[in-house]
């Protein structure tokens, strides 16, 4: 679907369901994580773009202080006065949407009520970061609206990303680290981000792979996966739980992997520092291959990243597994899982003319496999959070 057609049916919807206009539409995309995964939430490194698939609000202000919420998928109108807004309420859906302003406000912004429409290009339940783009599309509709001018910059961005990921983490309740919210707002097209999740910088690296004659395909497996189950949770925990043991604030601190594997005796925890250590290792080397444009390598980096997700942080599940193996064997120069995992979505790195061949060959195992058809498409890195109509 065009972004004009898409902002269109959240005006029609909008329309429909509160009458009169809205003051505008704002967008704000999913995205894919390239490498570094499971490592935003211990201080360390990430690399996602921004996708062309985005999450669209058809916004007005009210007076009032009340948040009147309705999506094109269906549900109904939530209504809740930003002033009850809490973690838990609303549930659903619209505790990412209610979050935002609520979370804007604990930060000293002047924001108020709304009636809002939405409308989603993003998969959900896909690993895209559907949530994400949900957050980004109402913080950058309240940041235009109250004129706090928080899109400007990078660093009003950030600003507008720390909320999102607050409203996501208190109000809906999912523990997630801050890669999704960062992502959907502070991605630049043409460019992956390098995040650092220490000071919270963000750098635009040049990823232009249709001039190289790749293609970045994606596989959405279409396996259920939740964050807001406790597995997402249990990673967390364990990390915590090695970065105490081992006396420092973050596993990014782990400097000496092989003594910290020493110090630790519990062989789960020492194969999931493994994990984060080596992973905030591959970005900064994924970082250095695309300087050289050496894409073999980076292909290597990715298989690298999924086997040790699948064998040392076991967050992959057998959609995942498969889709990375056909894909290698169809001749991607690299795959893996991207984001949460437990499901959601895999990327693959393949020559441009051979997407739809790698793309068949994932169908094909899936069959063999007796999984449900996935959904495949390539990317291009997109741009970050904007006011679209
Ligand atoms: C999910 C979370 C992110 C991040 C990834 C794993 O997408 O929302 O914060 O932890 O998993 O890299």
């Amino acid at each position: 679907m065009t972004e004009n057609s898409s902002a269109d049916r959240a005006v029609a919807a909008f329309r429909e369901t509160f009458g009169g206009e809205p003051a505008g539409v704002w967008a704000a995309p999913g995205r894919v994580n390239l490498i570094g995964e499971h490592t935003d939430y211990n201080a360390g490194l990430c690399l996602p773009i921004a996708l062309p698939q985005r999450t669209y609000a058809a916004f007005r202000t009210r007076e009032d202080g009340l948040l009147r919420m309705a999506s094109t998928m269906g549900g109904g109108v939530v209504e809740v006065p930003l002033d009850d807004v809490a973690p838990g309420t609303p549930a659903g859906w619209s505790g990412y949407v209610a979050g935002v302003p609520w979370a804007l406000r604990r930060a000293g912004f002047v924001v108020g009520g709304f009636d809002v429409v939405v409308h989603s290009d993003v998969p959900v339940g896909a690993g895209l970061s559907s949530s994400a783009a949900l957050e980004g599309c109402v913080a950058a509709a309240l940041s235009d609206v109250h004129e706090l001018g928080l899109l400007a910059d990078d660093a009003g961005r950030a600003i507008l990303a720390d909320a999102c990921r607050a409203a996501e983490n208190e109000i809906a309740g999912a523990p997630t680290g801050g890669l999704d919210q960062a992502s959907s707002l502070r991605c630049k097209a043409g460019h992956a981000l390098l995040l650092d999740f220490q000071d919270n910088s963000a750098v635009p690296v040049p990823f232009d792979l249709a001039a190289h004659g790749l293609a970045l395909l994606v596989v959405d497996t279409r396996a259920p996966h939740a964050l807001v189950d406790g597995q997402y949770a249990s990673r967390r925990q364990a990390c915590e739980e090695a970065a105490a043991i081992l006396g420092v604030a973050s596993l990014r601190e782990v400097t000496d992997l092989d003594a910290a594997l020493e110090a630790l005796d519990d062989d789960v925890l020492r194969r999931r520092v493994r994990h984060v250590v080596t992973e905030i290792a591959r970005v900064s080397e994924a970082i250095t291959a695309l300087k050289e444009e050496d894409f073999a390598w980076v292909g290597d980096l990715f298989n690298a990243s999924h086997d040790s997700l699948r064998w040392d942080y076991e967050v992959t599940c057998p959609e995942l597994d498969v889709t990375v193996e056909a894909a290698r064997v169809a001749g991607a120069l690299g795959a893996r899982m991207t984001g949460g995992g437990f499901g959601g979505s895999a990327i693959a790195l393949v020559r441009a003319s051979e997407a739809e061949a790698v793309a068949d060959a994932v169908r094909k195992a899936f069959a063999h496999h007796g999984f449900r058809e996935p959904e495949t498409f390539v990317v291009d890195a997109s741009e970050g959070a904007a006011r679209v109509d």
